[in-house]
């Protein structure tokens, strides 16, 4: 039998609101195979996004972890559990971007308007991709353009 690539356990990730407890993921449990495509569906609001920016450690707060596993088998070893990495830990943002990556839901939206696409797209790979060379060309107009294109496609149903 295969290992799963990714194994969530039982998560829960819980919202403290100054008007109460949201219990936005109430223990979730999915795995996912080598290879395998795996969709999620669900009601508006039922925590899809919440549950996939759990496994990148990136839930807003007053979001947060409070229960599960979620377990990753690193393409270089070891299994790690990303439910009790800290956000900011060198291990977890070596995982981000260069194994496990998240377009957003409304990518359009999530750009800033004051950096071209092509400059913002780029960002990641400089971040999270050792064989980036930052000492790289910048980017043409035209291949600024064909990524925005890309982005745009992205959010396509
Ligand atoms: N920033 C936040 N603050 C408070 N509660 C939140 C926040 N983000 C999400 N939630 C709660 O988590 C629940 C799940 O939200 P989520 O965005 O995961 O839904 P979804 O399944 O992705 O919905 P959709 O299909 O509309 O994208 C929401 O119903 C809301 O109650
Ligand atoms: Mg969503």
């Amino acid at each position: 039998m295969t290992t799963p690539v990714l194994e969530v356990k039982d998560l829960r990730v819980h919202f403290f609101l100054d008007e109460g407890l949201v219990r936005a993921v109430d223990g979730v449990s999915f795995d996912v195979q080598p290879g395998q495509v795996v969709g999620i569906v669900g009601e508006s609001g039922c925590g899809k996004s919440v549950t996939m920016k759990a496994i990148l450690q990136i839930v807003e707060p007053p979001g947060r972890i409070v229960g599960g596993q979620i377990l990753f088998q690193k393409s270089s070893g070891a299994p790690v559990d990303l439910a009790r990495l800290s956000p900011k830990s060198a291990e977890l943002r070596a995982i981000r971007g260069a194994e496990i990556a998240l377009i957003p839901q409304e990518p359009m939206a999530a750009f800033s308007p004051v950096h071209s696409v092509g400059e913002q797209v780029i960002e990641a790979l400089r971040l999270h991709e050792r064989q980036w060379r930052p000492s790289g060309p910048r980017l043409s107009r035209t291949e600024a353009r064909s990524m925005t294109v890309g982005a745009g496609c992205a959010s396509a149903p």
